[in-house]
């Protein structure tokens, strides 16, 4: 009598169940009106008085394990529904992963600080907010300067000092302040422009500009450089140099590559000539070396800067410049396959 209750016990214990009705079950047969205890209890007249004491114990163990088992049964069971409410199916397959891509200002503007790198060019960086300074007046461009009006200028809170850069070089300027030569640096970056917004420029727009200082620099040694980096960057190695001019570069040039009259495309893009624009350069401005405190008189040296989405736009056939701003998945995920 005694085994078969404590078998009864070792049952109870190794039992589980996941459904509700499982429970239930497993109740009726241990603690309902016809389940094993009824009959243990009814059974229990019957025991002789000197196994009673034990018998009873026995009997009331398994009704406190069993009444513990169906209710840790509920309170597991409960718990797993909420979790299901809360995480839905643990155990299904997860959602696969979507990888992103670079987006193309970026991909174009690594490729070129990777060409230029190559040729011991480091990679400068400053701020997009502005003084007055760095951005104009050091580049010979003192107050009221007609050429201030090539790049018309966003100021912060109606304050003529404080800007939001127009271009890269104003990072040369800083680079130089605090830098003797020899000095090969390349500056990328967003500026700003007061423009309207078209399919060929926006308010927004990203340059490279470089800048290579040292003893003996000359125009040769410029027109060397932009050689190799058309040749690198767009895998042609004709360029003419039209003169030009910026206030920080005597003399100064605009760069057009041959990009050639093969297709449509080529056609349309160069207005039919076979020649593109891509950048402009020229030699230091003695007056501009002075100003960031390096002698003109030892040393010279050339910049040039150029526009990333111009580039990018040639690179990758793109018809319009607010592409790159919009975010549009199907106009970035085209660039998944680049590098
Ligand atoms: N800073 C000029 C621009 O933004 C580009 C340039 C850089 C021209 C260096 C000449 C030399 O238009």
């Amino acid at each position: 009598m005694l085994d078969k209750v404590n078998e009864l016990i070792d049952e109870v214990n190794a039992f589980s169940a996941d459904t509700k009705e499982e429970i239930e079950l497993f109740r009726i047969k241990y603690l309902g009106s016809k389940g094993f205890l009824k009959q243990l209890f009814s059974e229990f007249k019957n025991v002789p008085n000197n196994q009673k004491k034990e018998f009873g114990q026995a009997i009331n163990n398994l009704k406190q394990v069993a009444e513990e088992k169906v209710d840790s049964l509920k309170v597991a069971l409960d718990n797993t529904t909420e979790q299901k409410r809360i995480y839905g199916d643990l155990t299904r397959p997860s959602e696969p992963i979507e990888l992103g891509s670079r987006h193309p200002i970026s991909l174009v503007k690594n490729q070129i600080i990777e060409v230029f790198n190559r040729i011991g060019f480091t990679v400068s960086e400053g701020p997009e907010i502005e003084d007055d300074w760095h951005n104009f007046t050091a580049l010979n461009l003192p107050e009221y300067h007609p050429a201030r009006d090539m790049q018309d200028t966003f100021f912060i809170e109606k304050n003529p000092d404080i800007l939001l850069r127009t271009h890269t070089s104003s990072v040369q300027v800083r680079y130089m302040e605090n830098h003797q030569p020899p000095i090969r640096t390349i500056s990328p970056g967003r500026v700003y422009r007061n423009e309207d917004i078209s399919a060929r420029s926006h308010c927004i727009f990203h340059q490279v500009e470089g800048l290579y200082i040292d003893t003996n620099v000359s125009f040769a040694d410029l027109k060397q450089t932009l050689l190799y980096f058309t040749k690198e960057m767009f895998g042609k190695s004709k360029i003419r140099l039209r003169p030009s001019y910026f206030p920080f570069t005597e003399p100064s040039a605009e760069v057009d590559i041959y990009w050639g009259l093969k297709t449509e495309t080529d056609y349309k893009i160069t207005k039919g000539t076979g020649w593109l624009e891509i950048m402009g350069c020229g030699m230091v401005d003695p007056n501009v070396l002075t100003n960031c405190n390096i002698d003109p008189t030892k040393y010279s040296g050339y910049a040039f800067g150029m526009g990333i989405e111009r580039i990018a736009m040639l690179l990758y056939q793109i018809p319009d410049i607010r592409m790159f701003y919009e975010n549009d998945k199907r106009f970035l995920e085209q660039f998944k396959s680049v590098i």
